[in-house]
């Protein structure tokens, strides 16, 4: 029988954002595991004790871990940390930071964000450059750190060498490196190597590490790689809203993913099915795939009368309106038959 609690269709899904997908059952038999008993809370419990030596494992025995309720706590806590009155942070024009977190950074943290146009949502030295200028120009907010999403919002993927230069790059000019890693699984799953060598060993000074894109029910960390950050962190966390009393549920999700390899097999699930939406669909008459695909998201231009059929059917969100351009995005729970069936969807609209 079905709960009268239960509301929806468990077995539908769709191609929207790979937060639509629930709890994967390893994290909430991981939660139920935590429960029962009493803890202390804000984190002086053996979850978040035992979850500094997994981040240790994967970032190095300097990193030191911060759960947090969500991405925009984790980058608005961590670039607090970073950054002073009168700082600035270089990023993208498409970073999360600049377009989907209501201007938090700015409001909460107190930073002017100085954005750059990508080609593909990557930075290189040479943009940063574009805003990395006018220090001790006491007309300009100071350009303080330059912040990268990875994966980033387009799907692509910096390699280990990318982020080395733009770390040394930073590090050159005096300016912090921080991560939106709100994706991080995915962006090793793509590149196929540890987690640390596009992080700690490429120079990023603090990460925004994602659980919950990746299976968790909600939880993050703010992951500080270079110690001489770590004091203000949990002042800042508090005084942005972002500690948890019961923090030992948090924890018992991020041990879930991480003291395995849960991490990875999602994210490769999640990126391979990706892979098998765009080659089912690439050469179809009037869609072009718009972007490299390298993590857990589809870019695509299609005719948009046939957008708006498909959506009545699927969900997935319109990227600009303008071009036309439409965001798929895979998740843990994508089905290979949830990929084809929305394939031949598409065919069949594009060719019928
Ligand atoms: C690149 C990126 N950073 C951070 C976040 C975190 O957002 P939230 O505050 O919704 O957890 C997201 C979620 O969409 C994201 O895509």
């Amino acid at each position: 029988m079905t709960s009268p609690l239960e509301l929806h269709d468990p077995s539908f899904r769709g191609f929207a954002s790979d937060n639509y997908a629930g709890i994967h059952p390893e994290v909430l038999a991981a939660m139920a595991a935590a429960n029962g008993g009493h803890q202390t809370s804000y984190g002086d419990d053996v979850y978040t004790a035992r979850l500094q030596e997994v981040f240790q494992r994967h970032f190095g025995p300097d990193a030191q871990a911060f759960p947090v309720f969500n991405g925009t706590g984790a980058n608005v806590v961590g670039l607090s940390a970073m950054t002073r009155r009168w700082s600035a942070v270089v990023a993208a024009e498409t970073a999360h930071i600049n377009v989907d977190e209501c201007g938090a950074p700015e409001k909460v943290a107190g930073i002017k964000l100085l954005t750059v146009p990508t080609p593909d949502g990557r930075l290189t030295p040479e943009l940063v450059d574009r805003q990395a200028w006018g220090w001790g120009d006491e007309h300009r907010a100071q350009p303080h750190v330059v912040s990268l999403t990875q994966s980033t919002e387009l799907g692509t993927v910096y390699t280990p060498e990318e982020v080395r230069a733009l770390a040394d790059h930073a590090h050159e000019r005096g300016m912090l490196v921080h991560m939106d890693g709100s994706r991080l699984a995915n962006a090793a799953a793509s590149l196929d190597v540890p987690m640390r060598e596009f992080t700690t060993d490429a120079g990023v000074d603090v990460l925004s590490f994602g659980g919950t894109k990746n299976g968790l029910m909600l939880g993050e960390a703010v992951v500080v790689l270079n110690p001489e950050l770590a004091p203000s962190i949990k002042y800042l966390r508090k005084s942005a809203m972002q500690l948890a009393s019961k923090m030992r549920f948090v924890s018992a999700q991020l041990l879930a993913l991480l003291e395995g390899d849960l991490w990875l097999r999602n994210a490769r699930h999640a990126n391979g099915l990706a892979v098998r939406l765009a080659d089912a669909v690439r050469d179809l008459p009037g869609l072009e795939i718009t972007r490299p695909v390298q993590a857990n998201a589809v870019f695509a231009i299609l005719p948009k009368d046939v957008t708006e059929r498909l959506q009545k059917r699927f969900r997935f969100y319109t990227w600009n309106f303008s071009t036309g351009e439409v965001r798929w995005m895979t998740a843990f729970d994508t089905t290979e038959e949830d990929v084809d069936v929305f394939a031949a969807a598409i065919a069949a609209d594009l060719t019928g």
